[in-house]
């Protein structure tokens, strides 16, 4: 697929299914993480593929999570389903550190980017996803199974697979006027 109309076209999809990325297909996906602008070379991130059986643990995780937290039933239901919704999910986490020149702003940013690179390049090899957070994404419970120290963040929980629906073809042009200013 062409670059810019990916990047200019491109829509998220949440309904997902069967195939998820192999092999050769994961691996690209991978190395465009790694190409996220990143100053200082810090590689400030760490990727958890989950899929098959860790689909079951990442649910009871999410499930206990919500349920310690004091979550009602109907949000417990959802946090133990939600990963049932791909095939494949991506934990992305910022492995941040204190440095003298990269504030960690700076280093979430790059993980953010390195999200965004995966999404893209799933798209390009035919597969699609979506980018989902929340506010498990800072439950104790869930950084600490995802080795989150201190200075850590789980940015996304990139959600990738086969679309089930055909994207829409009709995208609207966007009026880019007001978010532009000369200065
Ligand atoms: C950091 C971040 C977190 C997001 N979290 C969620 C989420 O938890 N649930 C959700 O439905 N969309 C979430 N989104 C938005 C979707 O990834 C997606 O961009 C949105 O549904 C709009 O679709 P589009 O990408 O086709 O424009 C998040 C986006 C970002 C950048």
């Amino acid at each position: 697929m062409d670059a810019l109309e990916l990047l200019v076209n491109r829509r998220s999809a949440s309904r997902l299914v069967e195939p998820a990325p192999q092999g050769e297909q994961r691996e690209n996906i991978i190395r465009a993480a790694m190409r996220a602008p990143d100053h200082g070379t810090l590689q400030p991130w760490h990727f958890f593929m989950i899929e098959g059986e860790g689909r079951e643990r990442f649910s009871q995780l999410l499930e206990k999570a919500a349920r310690d937290s004091g979550l009602d039933e109907k949000a417990i239901e959802k946090a133990r389903s939600g990963p049932f919704r791909a095939p494949l999910i991506v934990t992305v986490v910022a492995k941040c550190q204190e440095h003298h020149k990269v504030p960690q702003w700076e280093q979430l940013l790059s993980a953010g980017c390195a999200v965004m690179a995966m999404q893209m390049a799933a798209l390009a090899q035919g597969f699609n996803g979506i980018w989902r957070s929340g506010p498990m994404t800072d439950n104790p419970q869930v950084r600490e199974a995802f080795g989150c120290r201190e200075l850590d963040k789980i940015v996304g929980f990139l959600y990738l697979g086969t679309p089930q629906l055909k994207a829409s073809t009709t995208i609207s042009v966007p009026d880019t006027t007001p978010f532009v200013s000369y200065f």
